[in-house]
């Protein structure tokens, strides 16, 4: 797992992942903006593997494959004026599920909110019909449901609005 300024040239490839994954999607330039406006925040999941080519010579490829990421952020103008981290978008591919990986991704990403922005909470939204998510958040990570918000998606869906203290990781 590596944050994302070492792996600016993989941002693509983080899209395609998210592309795969889910339905918000989002201009390249918003990814970019996460990795340059808050670059301890976002992380990379890859695997690497080895391939040759066969030709008049034999050559080793050690290419990266991302498998999963999370994009993060602080909120710019919280409304309750409380700093705070705010997770835009997660995913895993499919190959990869169930390894812990998305768990690691968003503690790294918590701990980072606290050590280096010092945020209060972190907040994000899950589609209320997302059981495989709302699992990870409210069981795993000790995630709490603040409200309920009606047809926050494109497709009319609501969305619970989540939020986690991160005080303890001051
Ligand atoms: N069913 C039930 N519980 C699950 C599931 C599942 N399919 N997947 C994860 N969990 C829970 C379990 O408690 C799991 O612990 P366990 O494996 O010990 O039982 C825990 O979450 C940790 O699971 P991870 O292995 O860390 O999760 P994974 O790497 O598989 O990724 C994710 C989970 C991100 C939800 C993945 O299924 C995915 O990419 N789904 C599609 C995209 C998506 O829904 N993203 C979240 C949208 S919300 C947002 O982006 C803010």
């Amino acid at each position: 797992l590596s944050s994302f300024p070492s792996y600016m040239n993989l941002l693509p490839a983080v899209q395609t992942c998210n592309i795969t994954n889910l339905p918000e999607n989002y201009f390249l330039k918003y990814y970019l903006y996460h990795a340059l406006t808050w670059p301890q925040l976002s992380f990379v999941a890859v695997v690497r593997s080895r391939t040759s080519k066969n030709g008049t010579r034999q050559v080793d490829y050690d290419y990266p494959k991302v498998v999963g990421y999370v994009l993060a952020k602080m909120e710019e103008e919280p409304s309750d004026g409380v700093a705070h981290g705010h997770i835009t978008s997660l995913s895993v591919m499919r190959t990869h599920r169930r390894l812990g990986i998305a768990e690691r991704l968003m503690r790294m990403s918590q701990r980072a909110m606290a050590e280096s922005h010092r945020a209060h909470y972190v907040s994000l939204h899950v589609r209320v019909s997302n059981t495989a998510a709302l699992r990870l958040y409210r069981d795993t990570l000790g995630f709490e449901v603040e409200k309920i918000e009606s047809k926050y998606y494109a497709d009319d869906e609501d969305a619970y609005a989540m939020r986690h203290d991160l005080t303890p990781l001051w």
